[in-house]
Parts: C-alpha cells; sequence; structure tokens
C-alpha cells in the first residue's frame, strides 16, 4: 500500500484551466501594487498577456466611458484576476462638482463594469487623485475607501520606456502602489523589463487589495491619508 501511496504523491497535478489565486500575505512577503489608470485603454490586451506571462497581478482603475466602448478587456482583467476600481464615468475634478454629479459619476461606472465582468468595484481612485470631505462622504455612501499612490511612474509626462522603467522601480517599495496608464504605449512596452526586475527582487505583484487589508480603512477614508482634503 505503500507504494500505491508514493505513485499517487508523484502523479502530475492536472492541468487547471485557470490557476487558483494565491494567498499572498504583505505582511509576510514583499508586495508591490501596480495600478493602471484611465482604462480600459488600447494597449490592455498587450498589458494583459504580460501580466498572465508572469503571473502578476494587477489593479485597474477604470473610466465607465472606456468600459462601455471596451467592454471585452474588462471581463478579461476580472476572469484572470485582476481587481477592478471606479476612477469616475469621465474623469472630472470631483472637488468642482455637486454630490449628485460625483454620486452619478460613481453610479454610471459602477453600472458598466457590474454589465462588463459582472462584478462591483470596491475602490475608488477619484481623477487627478483629488477630492475633499464632500468626494469622502459620497464614497463613503458607496461602502467604497479611497486608494490613491505611493509613488507615480509619470509615464503619462515622459512617454520614455527607458525613464518609465527607471521611475517605476525607483518607488516600487515594499508595500508601494504604483500609479501608471495603459494607454500609455511606453508603459506596456516597458512592463515585461519591470515585472521581471520585481520578480527579480523577490516583490510580489498583488492588487491594490492585498495591500490595504492591513489598513483596517473604512468607507470613504483614503489612503495613503491625502495631503490637504481636510478643508
Ligand atoms: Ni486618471
Amino acid at each position: 500500500m505503500a507504494i500505491a501511496a508514493v505513485a499517487v504523491t508523484l502523479a502530475p497535478a492536472p492541468a487547471l484551466a485557470q490557476a487558483p489565486a494565491k494567498e499572498v500575505d504583505c505582511t509576510e512577503v514583499k508586495c508591490v501594487a501596480l495600478t493602471f489608470d484611465d482604462g480600459p485603454g488600447k494597449y490592455a490586451g498587450t498589458l494583459l498577456d504580460t501580466l498572465k506571462k508572469y503571473d502578476a497581478k494587477a489593479t485597474f482603475f477604470l473610466e465607465g466611458q472606456y468600459v462601455k466602448t471596451r467592454p471585452a478587456y474588462v471581463k478579461r482583467m476580472a476572469k484572470e484576476g485582476h481587481e477592478l476600481g471606479n476612477h469616475s464615468y469621465k474623469h472630472p475634478d470631483f472637488t468642482k462638482l455637486t454630490a449628485p454629479a460625483i454620486r452619478a459619476e460613481i453610479q454610471k461606472t459602477n453600472d458598466e463594469i457590474k454589465k462588463a465582468a459582472g462584478v462591483e468595484p470596491k475602490l475608488l481612485r477619484p481623477p487627478y487623485g483629488l477630492g475633499d470631505i464632500q468626494t469622502s462622504e459620497v464614497a463613503a455612501e458607496f461602502g467604497m475607501p479611497i486608494v490613491l499612490w505611493t509613488g507615480g511612474s509619470r509615464d503619462w509626462e515622459t512617454k520614455n520606456e527607458a525613464a518609465i522603467k527607471k521611475q517605476t522601480l525607483a518607488v516600487a517599495k515594499g508595500n508601494s502602489i504604483v500609479l501608471m496608464h495603459d494607454w500609455v504605449k511606453q508603459t506596456v512596452d516597458a512592463m515585461p523589463a519591470i515585472i521581471q526586475t520585481l520578480q527579480k527582487n523577490g516583490y510580489h505583484l498583488v492588487k491594490v487589495s492585498d495591500i490595504i487589508k492591513h489598513e483596517d480603512l473604512q468607507p470613504g477614508d483614503a489612503f495613503p491619508v491625502p495631503e490637504g482634503w481636510d478643508k
């Protein structure tokens, strides 16, 4: 019987259509959350291929207007284990809107994401990372914490592959939340090298929720705590 048991142990694991989600504890291992705003951008498909190849997870803060025009990418993001967040419908500055207008921006985007991928976003990132007490109050109505970033790739500014790689690696430290954009072609082009370097340095590329779950954020709370919101 012992021989039979060994044979069972040595049998190869059956190939799974989709790998089960791995539990990563970011208090135990080094984690970085790459976050992509304003999408799905037109290079999202290439980015998703890269993330899949390196078994990396990411978070997408989506704009409702592009979810509506590119729903297949959004469906794929959810299916492949990435996190979907709300980045408004048309990217207005929330500090210049009334509460009902903010509410509509969030609701319309949640509705499009639900329609495209069958999931409801749990996190909000207001456009430009700008907000105030009113933004927090509306986010709280939706039960959403607000997630900003700890470092930016400055990809929208440099649009240069080498510069994006250098800046991203400079800000990607333990439990960093890095701001990037999947509409910047050079970002998507730089991604294989960025991921390879981070993984070689021992980082796990995780969803933003894996990092903030130790922060005990309540709906309407913003993380990292922004300067100048409490005015
Ligand atoms: Ni944005």
